[in-house]
């Protein structure tokens, strides 16, 4: 048994909206907004350590129960998703995927196999198989949307959020594959251990989702 619970935060855009959900329930971030070099931090009035990490060990750790929470983007659940609860829509970090073609070219209009490129190859997989239709998928692991520039593929598949990236490169969003935003994700063995303390966490961040809805 632990005394502390330990939260896995996604580094980066999803760190600072996690403090300031943190922050606007009462807990003390200070040493999260001043981390250094060090990699957990103690939540100053609150029995919660955090750790910052990359989205895809967020959930590693959590799956091995080494962290009892965590904060990361539906995008990653989608595409590595195993065995958690995902328990809180937390409503920021808000984005979506889309398919993506270049502007003018006619993505359904042939019968030949199209090749789309994406640094989310399972989602990309799972939209195809739901329309029935035979793709190559290239997993290409940043900036794809070079791929459709360079002729390396017919679309992408990618994550959209202002659309600067797509409109600036001369790509069109054709086809929404699914809405995107931060979620709060639990381990299946902490959630029965320590159901107390995780239950209270849950409800002051679901009281402040709800308030600032
Ligand atoms: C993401 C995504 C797009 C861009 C979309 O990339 O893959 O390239 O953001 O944002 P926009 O619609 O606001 O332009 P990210 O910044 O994560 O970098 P990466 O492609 O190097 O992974």
């Amino acid at each position: 048994m632990r005394e502390r619970l330990r939260i896995a935060l996604t580094k980066g855009r999803l760190q600072d909206k996690s403090v300031e959900l943190f922050e606007a329930v009462g807990l003390d971030c200070s040493p999260i907004r001043d981390p250094g070099r060090r990699l957990v931090h103690s939540i100053v009035n609150y029995p919660l350590d955090a750790v910052l990490a990359k989205a895809p060990d967020v959930i590693t750790y959590v799956e091995h129960g080494v962290c009892d929470l965590g904060i990361v983007g539906k995008d990653t659940i989608l595409e590595q998703g195993r065995s958690f609860y995902e328990v809180l829509d937390l409503k920021f970090g808000k984005c979506r995927f889309a398919l993506a073609v270049k502007a003018g070219s006619d993505f359904y209009g042939t019968y030949k196999t199209r090749r789309i490129a994406t640094k989310y190859p399972n989602v990309a997989r799972t939209f195809f198989e739901k329309k029935g239709m035979d793709v190559d998928i290239i997993k290409i692991e940043g900036s794809v949307e070079l791929a459709p520039i360079l002729g390396l593929a017919d679309a992408i598949v990618d994550i959209v959020e202002t659309g600067a990236t797509l409109r600036e490169n001369g790509l069109v969003p054709i086809e929404d594959v699914a809405q995107v935003s931060a979620r709060l994700i639990v381990n299946t063995a902490s959630m029965k251990l320590y159901k107390e303390q995780i239950t209270d966490f849950i409800d002051r961040c679901s009281a402040e989702v709800e308030r600032r809805a």
